[in-house]
């Protein structure tokens, strides 16, 4: 089987200093593309900053035989990253938003500033960087972004109300980037990885931290932002050298008419038939709601459904 190959393509990695975002940048560059390896140098907890990182992770490709750049802005200034593509190399085909800390508490005993930093360096960092990239990816129809979300936020943890709340909006994000992005050839994808860094050392048993090499969650983003891939507004995880996919799921669900048995009793009654996923559908779209309230009220087969204009703006079609 052929290898799959990035050459001439511009490669921005996020956090690409450490963990997987170093070994993303070090298998885009030893497949030919051309690397801008972001990273801050703080803590883990998001303080402080340092050149050293990207630097070594440059320098790594570079005696390898690759090309990479380096960049130590901070995300939340995600335009100075893709200006640092732009001016090196010309364009940028692929975004991977994974630059990444932690500040773990309870809701009860948090602080705004734990939740204000985790929303910047998660949440709107990979906007900001995102949306510098984007008139690129329209102007040459091409654009692959990762947004890193988490089991977090997929599910919830104990102690990360606000590390869950900013990986679960990454989905939202890239599930309405995929769509504005479609007419475009532009894709987005989130994953939810599990690996061994400095972010899970503090958690998992020494044992464990061995069975999660970086490097075996590196080979499905590689598929994912390939120009092959047809994948867009998916939600992967990759640990340990298990890949799955994750998707919605709503019930059938019980529908009640506006009438006497539109009321609590009624929604008790039925409650077995509201959280019973046999026969389950799997929306996907705006839209599939509609779906639903067309057959709750009624509506005609013609009526009109929802959908977007490409002005942004919901529109009845
Ligand atoms: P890591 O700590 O090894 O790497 C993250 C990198 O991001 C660091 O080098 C750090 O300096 C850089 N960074 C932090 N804030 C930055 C900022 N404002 N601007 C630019 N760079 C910044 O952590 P790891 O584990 O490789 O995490 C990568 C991503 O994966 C993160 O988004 C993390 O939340 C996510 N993730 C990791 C999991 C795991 O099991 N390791 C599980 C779920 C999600």
């Amino acid at each position: 089987m052929a290898e799959l190959r990035f050459d001439n393509q511009v490669v921005v990695i996020t956090g690409a200093g450490a963990g997987l975002g170093r070994e993303y940048a070090r298998l885009f560059a030893s497949r030919g593309a051309k690397v801008v390896v972001n990273d801050l140098g703080g803590s883990f907890r998001g303080e402080g900053s340092s050149s050293k990182t990207a630097d070594a992770v440059v320098k790594e490709i570079k005696d390898a035989g690759g090309i990479a750049v380096a960049n130590y802005d901070s995300v939340e200034y995600g335009e100075k990253i893709i200006d640092t593509a732009i001016k090196n190399f010309g364009r940028v085909d692929v975004l991977i938003n994974n630059a990444g800390i932690l500040r773990d508490i309870t809701v009860k005993n948090m602080k705004d500033a734990d939740w204000d930093l985790i929303m910047t360096v998660h949440l709107t960092g990979a906007y900001k960087t995102t949306r510098a990239a984007w008139p690129h990816f329209r102007r040459q129809r091409y654009g692959r972004v990762i947004n890193t979300s988490s089991s977090s936020g997929l599910f919830g943890n104990f102690g990360q109300g606000n590390y869950a709340a900013a990986k679960l909006a990454l989905i939202g994000l890239t599930e309405t980037l995929a769509k504005e992005g479609a007419k475009y050839n532009i894709h987005a994808n989130a994953l939810a990885p599990g690996a061994a860094s400095r972010l899970t050392e503090t958690v998992w048993p020494p044992d464990m931290m061995k069975l999660m090499t970086p490097t075996w969650v590196v080979p499905l983003v590689a598929v994912l932002v390939h120009s092959s891939n047809k994948e867009t507004g998916s939600i992967f995880e990759a640990a340990a050298g298990h890949f799955s996919k994750i998707r919605w799921e709503r019930s059938k669900g019980l529908l009640l008419r506006p009438d006497d048995s539109l009321n609590p009793d009624a929604v008790l009654k039925g409650w077995n038939t509201i959280i019973d996923f046999k026969d389950a559908e799997h929306p996907n779209r705006v839209a599939d709601s509609m779906g639903l309230l067309r057959k709750a009220l009624q509506l005609p087969k013609n009526a009109p459904s929802q959908s977007f204009d490409f002005k942004g703006r919901v529109a009845l079609v």
